[in-house]
C-alpha cells in the first residue's frame, strides 16, 4: 500500500507503515550514527523492539526512496505519560541525511498523532544540535531536561508539539 510522497521522479520518497520482515533492516540504519554508541544500542535488540512495539499497537515508518528504506520513525500513540503520543526513535541512513526523509517521516508521524490526541513529545540528547534544530523547526518546543535517564551520563531534552487549534482531531467512526 502507498503512502504520500514528496518530490518527484526518481528523489521521490515514500512513507510506508513497516512490515516484520523489514525491521532488522531498519534498526541497522542506527549504526552509521555515532549518537546511539552513546546508548550502547544493538541492532538485534533494537530489531526486537520495534518487533514488540507492533505488537503493542506503536507505529513503525519507513521512508522509501528508489526502492530502498533509507528511515525509519517508531512513535507510541499513549508513549508519554500512558496519554500523549511520543516519538520513540527518528532515524535517517547517514548517507541519506539531510534529503528530506526526516522530514517526511516526522510530517507522516504528526499527521497520525494529532489525529487522535493534542499533544507530541520526544526525547532529543542535548548535545545533538542538528536534530533539536530541526525539531525546533517544526514546532516543537523544548519543556525540561532529564541527566542520566536513558542512558548513564547523557542529557536529555524532553520536547512537545502542540496541534494548532485549527487542526481538529479526525476520527474514524463505524458507519451509522
Ligand atoms: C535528525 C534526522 C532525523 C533528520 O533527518 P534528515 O532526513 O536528515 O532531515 P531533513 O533532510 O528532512 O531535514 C534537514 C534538516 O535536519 C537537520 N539535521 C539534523 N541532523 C542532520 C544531519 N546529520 N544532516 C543533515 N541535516 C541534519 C538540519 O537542521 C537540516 O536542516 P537544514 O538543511 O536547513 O540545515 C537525521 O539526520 C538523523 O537520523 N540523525 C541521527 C539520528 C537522530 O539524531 N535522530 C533524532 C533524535 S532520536
Amino acid at each position: 500500500m502507498g503512502g504520500p510522497s514528496i518530490k518527484g521522479g526518481a528523489d521521490t520518497i515514500t512513507i510506508r507503515q513497516a512490515e516484520r520482515s523489514q525491521l532488522t533492516s531498519l534498526a541497522r540504519l542506527h549504526e552509521g550514527h555515532a549518537l546511539f554508541r552513546r546508548y550502547a544500542l544493538e541492532t538485534t535488540a533494537l530489531a526486537d523492539a520495534l518487533a514488540q512495539a507492533l505488537d503493542a499497537g506503536d507505529g513503525v515508518l519507513t521512508a522509501v526512496r528508489a526502492g530502498e528504506r533509507i528511515g525509519f520513525a517508531w512513535w507510541s500513540p499513549r508513549g508519554a505519560f500512558s496519554r500523549s503520543p511520543y516519538l520513540r526513535l527518528l532515524v535517517v541512513a547517514a548517507q541519506a541525511a539531510g534529503t528530506g526523509a526526516g522530514t517526511a517521516l516526522m510530517d507522516a508521524v504528526e499527521r497520525e498523532a494529532f489525529a487522535r490526541a493534542a499533544d507530541l513529545f520526544l526525547l532529543v540528547t542535548r548535545d545533538n544540535a542538528g536534530a533539536r534544530r530541526f525539531y525546533e523547526r517544526r514546532g516543537f518546543e523544548a519543556v525540561g531536561e532529564l541527566h542520566d535517564y536513558v542512558a548513564p551520563g547523557v542529557d536529555e531534552v524532553v520536547m512537545r508539539k502542540r496541534r494548532k487549534a485549527s487542526a481538529p482531531a479526525v476520527v474514524t467512526a463505524p458507519p451509522g
